[in-house]
């Protein structure tokens, strides 16, 4: 009768695994029980430390509804998600580079004509987004779309404010034929992930604040080209260097520039301060041979 130690029993699960019938699959389990094991010998947990564990990630689950999915945040939290993102989406030349989903994506925002106001009767202070879209070579691609979203002047996205608010601060933009995009929005604040749910209180535990960066989020895509889930990091903003999703790129940073109440970019009378933002998307086109598969 086989019996094992602390050393033998992680060679005995991969054992285990010698029909698993998809290669990859036991690469991947093969790997984790043997990362597992080693971290668990490693600090070697105690039996209270593992229940900890285990009633953290139960509570983790148990915090998953429809509107909220905390593994996520725990796996943006602690760095995976922008690790996967890293290593399926390498930075490449001028190309613009990826970063997080985040939980607020809402698919289904409405297409709205260039220069529309995204943020009608959005708290926060108005600003002109602006730029074009290219290929690799510098070159505008018409009809390229923007799919975007941001929270409001306080940190706030449409699905946490109370009631049924429907869509606030979305929409989607399509280039014109010289690539150009420009429409209007809010300068994104800072703002915590939530932190009312078992990530919350891990994020105290670590001595962590919850803070990301202002950011404004967008899908852009167009066909032929690769879609590039990303943001635009507004550059003075507090927690700009400790983003609590380790999801900043530098690359990804922009100036807000401020202009005194006046005329806005397209002639609008403005009675407040407000601010101007310019950023060119870089795409990749799909490679042929995905292309082919596809
Ligand atoms: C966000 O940017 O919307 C976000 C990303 C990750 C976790 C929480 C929020
Ligand atoms: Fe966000």
């Amino acid at each position: 009768m086989p019996q094992f130690d602390e050393k033998s029993i992680t060679q005995a699960v991969i054992d285990r695994m010698a029909d698993c019938p998809d290669a990859r699959f036991k690469q991947v389990m093969t790997s984790l029980v043997t990362h597992l094991h080693d971290f668990v010998r490693d600090v070697k947990l105690t039996e209270q430390e593992w229940i900890t564990a285990i009633q953290f990630l139960t509570s983790v689950g148990k915090t998953c509804t429809d509107k909220r999915q905390e593994f996520i945040l725990l796996s943006d939290t602690l760095g995976v998600s922008i690790l996967v993102i890293s290593l399926n989406h390498p930075a490449q030349g001028t190309s613009v580079e990826s970063t997080v989903l985040g939980p607020y994506y809402w698919e289904g925002a409405p297409e709205l004509p260039l220069g529309s106001n995204l943020a009608e009767g959005v708290k926060g202070e108005p600003t002109f987004y602006s730029g074009r879209v290219l290929d690799a070579a510098g070159s505008p691609i018409a009809g390229a779309v923007l799919d975007i979203w941001s929270g409001d002047g306080e940190g706030n996205y449409d699905m946490q404010l109370p009631g049924e608010t429907g869509m606030r601060a979305r929409g989607k933009i399509r280039t014109d034929a010289e690539g150009r995009y420009w429409f209007r929005s809010i300068r994104p604040s800072c703002y915590p992930v939530p932190t009312d749910g078992p990530v919350g209180e891990m994020l105290r535990a670590m001595g962590r604040h919850p803070y990301r960066p202002g950011h404004i989020h967008m899908i852009v895509s167009a066909p032929g080209y690769e879609s590039v889930t990303t943001h635009l990091f507004v550059a003075d903003s507090p927690y700009i260097d400790s983003d609590a999703v380790f999801g900043m790129k530098e690359s990804l940073v922009v100036k807000f520039e401020r202009s005194p109440p006046g005329r806005g970019p397209s002639g609008e009378r403005l009675d407040v301060p407000y601010y101007t933002a310019q950023f060119d998307f870089r795409l990749r086109k799909v490679p042929e041979r995905t292309r082919q598969a596809a």
